[in-house]
């Protein structure tokens, strides 16, 4: 239990309290757990001990087409708890299917937790909060380290933050790209590669165990990493482990693709009025120099911001140069200087550099005061450009901008 001390023991101190305040803590386990899936008698403190979901399985994704999240990084699927046999119970408390994830991180003090995931934890086809909904709703309520009953003070959402935060955390971990790329193995529409070797530089940085490989038509799309877990997955000790079944990934032994996010996609080249994005780039680099503004809106990139600071999605997008300036950067296009004041994007020729916003940025999202989301009324489509506001307001599309260097 907290104790009233921790109020004296610094700024840290006073972080914890206030998440303990505002919710339950997880209980604590003896240092000597039993690491799941190892047990060789009953286990009966399922709060402590990964039970019936042993292994978790950090998964990811390379989606390119549409491409999701940076060029140069796998995004997260999710943490799954399979039993240590490769099946799985799935949905198993509808009474903790939240819909409103990215409320409950933010009122519980994991703004930059969510400002993460909407950059690393995308889908291809919905947006970030529906795919965390269904990633919470179908595997967290089933990791039975996180039930409610072993929380202290348990309140409805305690058990979300902690999830979602050993999901990011253990991402961290596994930065697939670089895995890959240390061993020469890096995106290419022409070139492939043989299983073999890419199960090689995976294995190396998975403690020397096996990695899943899932693809799609010949290409890499997925992988899995298996863990056991030692405590609780809120704040135990994850141990990495092989797959513990047979299945395939589908992947042949040789010729397997690693294609490109940027050249994935099949743009048409003609020209056309029916709304297809403009020629975007995946997002890349910091704000600085001249990039592109991307707008991403449920989880896929669709146009752009252009000169005047409007969104548009059928058309070339504007380039911006970005200069630091005091604690950020300013953006300026060829009509001036960009300007958030009046809460909504500007950037006009009535804007001097004085005057100039100085943004701030985390990653490759634009930030305002609110943090990365950007509002809208709607997609604009065909030649519609629309104003691209700070805060929320009445306006119903949440996007995120995103700098693409060129
Ligand atoms: C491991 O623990 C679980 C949960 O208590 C139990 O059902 C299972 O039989 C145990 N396995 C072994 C080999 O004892
Ligand atoms: C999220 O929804 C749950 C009920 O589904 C509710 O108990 C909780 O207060 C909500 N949290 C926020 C921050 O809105
Ligand atoms: C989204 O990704 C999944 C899994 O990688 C893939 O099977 C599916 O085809 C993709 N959807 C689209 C619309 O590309
Ligand atoms: C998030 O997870 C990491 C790694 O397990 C841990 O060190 C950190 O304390 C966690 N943060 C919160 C707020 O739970």
């Amino acid at each position: 239990m907290l104790s009233i001390h921790s109020l004296k023991v610094g700024p840290l101190a006073v972080l914890y309290l206030a998440q303990s305040v505002l919710g339950g803590t997880p209980k604590s386990c003896s240092s000597t757990t039993t690491l799941s899936c190892h047990n060789t008698t009953t286990v009966a403190d399922t709060c402590c001990f990964n039970y019936p979901g042993g292994s978790l399985l950090q998964t990811q994704f390379w989606d390119t087409d549409p491409a999701v999240g940076p060029s140069d990084s796998w995004t997260i699927h999710g943490l799954w708890p399979d039993h240590c046999d490769g099946t799985y119970d799935a949905t198993c408390d509808s009474s903790r299917a939240y819909t409103n994830i990215s409320a409950i991180l933010k009122a519980s003090g994991n703004a930059d937790l969510l400002s993460y995931m909407e950059t690393y934890w995308l889908p291809n086809d919905s947006t970030g909060e529906e795919f965390w909904e269904h990633e919470f709703g179908k595997h967290g309520t089933c990791v039975s380290t996180l039930a409610p009953k072993c929380f202290t003070n348990y309140k409805a959402t305690d058990e979300v933050p902690y999830y979602f935060n050993t999901t990011v955390s253990l991402f961290k971990t596994l930065p697939t790209y670089k895995f890959l790329a240390d061993a020469g193995i890096t995106p290419s529409s022409t070139k492939t590669y043989k299983l073999a070797d890419i199960q090689a530089a995976l294995s190396k940085n998975h403690n020397g165990e096996s990695v899943y490989i899932g693809c799609t038509s010949s290409a890499i799309e997925q992988v899995y990493y298996y863990y056991n877990v030692y405590g609780s997955v809120a704040n135990g000790q994850f141990v990495p482990a092989s797959p513990d079944n047979s299945e395939s990934g589908g992947c042949p032994s040789t010729g397997v693709k690693y294609l490109p996010k940027s050249g994935g996609s099949t743009t048409p080249t003609s020209t056309t009025s029916t709304g297809t994005s403009p020629p975007t780039s995946t997002p890349t680099g910091s704000f600085s120099g001249k990039g592109y503004l991307n707008a991403v809106t449920g989880g896929s990139t669709k146009g752009c911001i252009i000169s005047g600071g409007t969104w548009y999605t059928s058309g070339t997008c504007a380039t911006f140069t970005a200069a630091s300036s005091g604690s950020g950067f300013t953006l300026k296009s060829s009509k001036g200087y960009c300007s958030a004041s009046s809460g909504s994007l500007t950037c006009a020729s009535g804007v001097s550099a004085a005057d100039a916003a100085v943004f701030a940025a985390s990653g490759v999202n634009l930030a305002n005061s609110n943090g990365n989301d950007w509002y809208a009324d709607s997609v604009p489509s065909g030649s519609t450009q629309n104003t691209v506001y700070s805060a929320k307001g009445s306006h119903g599309t949440t996007l995120q901008i995103q700098w693409a260097s060129v």
